[in-house]
């Protein structure tokens, strides 16, 4: 047994040991977009600050918006409190949150916008979300031992999809006809992106994190050639230039709803995770990814917020599922607003107090 192991065993993180193919003595949990508005704790703090993105470059309220769904669930792992969009926010585009309407981005369409992105002040802009981080850390080490901390950062494909549009969209017009005509001067905005993201994510790390996600939430609407390109590839230059400096930091990557492809970004982009959506079915899954890789996932978010007998049925597909082998068990999706607190209570409690059978999947 090596000195890590030794480590993680005697610390007792479950995400982390579950992200080495270790065995758990319970099955490890959190939920994507944890902390946030189903909170009633998030919603009082939130509304101290009208603009969301001072919001998350605080680290006294960051750090403990961070932390509000470790104390009120015991959930195993906390994800740094922050947006994706803080990494066009740094590069220099305009970003704003408007309550009601999401994010609204100064779209950049054009080869010479991208080329004013600017990555030379990206720390010194994204000091305060490090400070978060080390916040954070402390407080785990001092009062949370067994959680585990996430730090994330969008995928370059994800990022670039708000870059371009301006925000959310419905059918992706801009940034898919920019790919598809352009593939060089888009890779442009690609390269770029990759670098920020590499150095915030290592920032991250120096700081505290224990392990990173990537969220690649739009990749489901790539063809497989375009997925290759825009998603894969991207996200295997960030997967080798962190594990070249941190091999011991381990990575979950989430190209939602990539059906099929999710086999192909396994093998081919070297996660240590997959996170997986709920369309992906559970066989499949245990088959195809967990042969490979730690699955995470993979409830319907919805599924949560109506919270019904069905959904208890689920969960315990779920389990019965992928519990044999390396897993973590969270949402398909973030969690919604309007969730309510006793049925995620209720999840936590049927995920915590279900015995795993004898493992047969595990590499030790
Ligand atoms: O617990 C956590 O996961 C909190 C940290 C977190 C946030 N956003 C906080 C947030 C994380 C990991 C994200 C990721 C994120 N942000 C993604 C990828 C995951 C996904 O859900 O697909 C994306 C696409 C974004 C971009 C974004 N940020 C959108 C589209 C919106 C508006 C929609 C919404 O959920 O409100 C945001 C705002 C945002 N990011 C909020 C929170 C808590 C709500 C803002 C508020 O409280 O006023």
């Amino acid at each position: 047994m090596d000195e890590t192991t030794r480590m993680l065993q005697k610390y007792n993180k479950p995400v982390l040991l579950a992200l080495r193919k270790m065995p758990t003595t319970t099955v490890p949990l959190w939920l994507m977009r944890q902390a946030g508005r189903h909170l009633p704790e998030y919603r009082k703090i939130r509304s101290s600050t009208n603009n969301f993105l001072d919001f998350c470059y605080n680290p006294e309220l960051a750090s403990e918006v961070t932390l509000q769904p470790v104390t009120r669930y015991g959930v195993d792992a906390a994800i740094l409190f922050s947006d994706i969009l803080v990494i066009p926010h740094a590069l220099g585009q305009d970003v704003s949150f408007v309550s009601g309407k999401g994010p609204i981005l100064k779209p950049i369409t054009n080869i010479i916008d991208v080329k004013k992105l600017n990555i030379k002040h990206i720390d010194t802009k994204l000091k305060n979300i490090y400070k978060t981080v080390s916040t954070v850390k402390q407080a785990i080490d001092d009062k949370f031992k067994t959680t585990t901390l996430i730090g994330f950062a969008g995928s370059p494909w994800t990022v670039a999809t708000y870059i371009v549009e301006g925000g959310s969209s419905k059918d992706y017009m801009g940034v898919k006809s920019w790919c598809y005509s352009s593939p060089k001067e888009f890779s442009v905005l690609i390269d770029i992106l990759i670098e920020a993201t590499v150095e915030y994510l290592i920032q991250q790390i120096n700081h505290g994190v224990e392990v990173i996600q990537l969220f690649d939430s739009w990749a489901g609407i790539l063809s497989e050639d375009q997925f290759t390109k825009w998603v894969i590839k991207p996200t295997k230059t960030i997967v080798d230039k962190i594990k070249k400096r941190c091999p011991n930091i381990p990575i979950i990557g989430f190209p939602r709803a990539a059906g099929v492809l999710y086999k192909n970004f396994v093998v081919e982009t070297g996660v240590d995770c997959i996170s997986i959506d709920q369309s992906v079915p559970i066989e499949w899954a245990a088959t195809h990814l967990q042969s490979e890789c730690t699955v995470q996932g993979n409830l319907d978010n919805l599924s949560l917020l109506i919270g019904s007998k069905t959904t208890d049925n689920e969960v315990l597909k779920i389990l019965n599922g992928l519990s044999k082998g390396p897993f973590i068990f969270n949402l398909g999706h973030g969690i919604l607003p309007n969730t309510p607190i006793e049925n995620v209570n209720r999840l936590v409690k049927l995920v915590k107090g279900f015995k795993i059978e004898k493992k047969s999947n595990y590499t030790i």
